[in-house]
């Protein structure tokens, strides 16, 4: 409850942002997934049909083949021929001898250009057979002689017509098309969002450190005159006003840095990293202990001072916190695969698995006075204005955890 009272906005927050989200998140992908299944489901009914038509057709056309020459001279057997076999312009068929040799009679076979001899013809035919074997079981053509025995058998071979292939295979397309589709708007979307958000970011920074800059410079000129004035006998007062003045000047060309293009400069990571050491150490408790390596020593980053030292503060300030201010934080600077990493670890409370990205987003805290402010500005710090990388290298509950920088040399 202490919580709640010191920062009315964290329980509500916090809470509802991440679980809303993940909830939104899983809706989404079952609809999708439901809606899926159910176009997969339906089309593929639709094509089961429509292959069960098909085959119900290749039998009758099959019959009809045996009674065209069972009943010669039937005068029916003109409008077999003209409303089965001729309309069947859709289904590939073949027939075959009994060995299966492919005979002349086929149907909505094409051939392709380099079948263009006879014999090529037969090979193409051949190949087909085999494939529509592998399709459908085919159907037996039985000629009878008058007195009804069988004097010659031919195998009639088929394929799924073009229709029924395309409705097979119509729901995937169907399906990609979308995905890609909405794949694409989120990307859009989410361009839009970054951009917002960077307004406000600029914005806010710039508006900051606008309103910032008076007062300071107002409170330089009093400093100014205090250490002119022969009368004024309290120099520890003059010492202490300088250190906040600086501090406050610090926190000035913070926000003016995030809010206009940063310069970078080669800085000796040594020695940015050793004075924010120093800082916090006077800042933290004692059993705090900080240890600062950096290999080589000469090593230089390309950075901007006095945005890297809030990044580093930032980080330090939540190891203090996670170790709840006793145990060791360790910053390891040295070159890794053409860039130069910064690891800072700690032996804190550690971050359980489920959380190593949440960490990074705003208004993701588990503190009572916590913003959830802190990462997503080193983040932005780190990826926007310095081109690197932020992530948690490791982290163990209970034993520490590390987290890295990639910056540019
Ligand atoms: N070194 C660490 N060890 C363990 N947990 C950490 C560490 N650093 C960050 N976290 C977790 O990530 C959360 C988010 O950190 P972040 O710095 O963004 O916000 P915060 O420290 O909670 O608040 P603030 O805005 O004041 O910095 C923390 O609340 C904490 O749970
Ligand atoms: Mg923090």
């Amino acid at each position: 409850m202490r919580g709640i009272a010191q920062n009315p906005f964290r329980d509500g927050f916090n809470f509802s942002v991440f679980q809303n989200r993940t909830l939104a998140r899983v809706a989404i992908l079952v609809t999708a997934f439901v809606i899926s299944a159910a176009s997969i489901f339906y089309t593929n009914n639709i094509a089961s049909q429509l292959r069960e038509r098909e085959r119900r057709f290749i039998d009758l056309y099959a019959k009809s083949l045996e009674f065209i020459t069972n009943e010669t001279g039937n005068e029916n057997i003109n409008l077999i021929a003209q409303d089965i076999i001729m309309p069947n312009n859709s289904i590939p068929v073949i027939i075959t001898t009994s060995e299966g040799q492919p005979t002349s009679e086929y149907r909505n076979i094409e051939f392709p250009n380099w079948a263009d001899t006879e014999e090529k013809q037969k090979e193409y035919l051949r190949e087909r057979v085999a494939q529509m074997a592998e399709e459908h079981d085919p159907v037996t053509i039985e000629y009878k002689g008058p007195d009804g025995e069988v004097f010659f058998t031919q195998i009639m071979y088929y394929q799924n017509s073009y229709l029924l292939r395309q409705l097979t295979i119509y729901p995937y397309v169907q399906l990609t098309v979308i995905g890609i589709f909405a794949f694409v708007v989120y990307l859009a979307f989410n361009y839009s969002r970054r951009a917002e958000q960077n307004k406000v970011w600029v914005g806010l920074a710039k508006e900051t450190a606008h309103q910032l800059g008076t007062p300071l410079s107002s409170l330089m000129a009093w400093l100014d005159y205090f250490r002119a004035d022969e009368d004024f006998t309290h120099p520890e007062v003059i010492e202490e006003l300088e250190k906040d003045v600086e501090k406050f000047r610090i926190i000035t060309e913070r926000f003016s840095n995030i809010g206009s293009e940063p310069v970078l400069k080669d800085e000796s990571m040594h020695g940015i990293i050793q004075q924010t050491v120093q800082y916090l150490q006077r800042r933290v408790s004692s059993k705090v202990k900080f240890k600062v390596m950096v290999q080589p020593e000469e090593l230089t980053g390309k950075v901007n001072r006095s945005l890297f030292e809030w990044v580093i503060e930032n980080l330090c300030k939540n190891a203090v916190d996670a170790m709840g201010g006793d145990g060791f934080i360790t910053i390891h600077v040295f070159r890794h695969e053409g860039r130069i990493a910064v690891d800072v670890s700690d032996t804190g409370k550690g971050i359980p698995k489920g959380k190593l990205r949440a960490v990074f987003r705003p208004g993701f805290t588990t503190k009572q006075r916590g913003w959830g402010l802190g990462l997503t500005l080193v983040k932005r710090i780190v990826e926007e204005y310095h081109e690197g990388k932020i992530f948690v290298k490791q982290s163990e509950v209970d034993k520490g955890t590390t987290f890295r920088l990639l910056l540019r040399p």
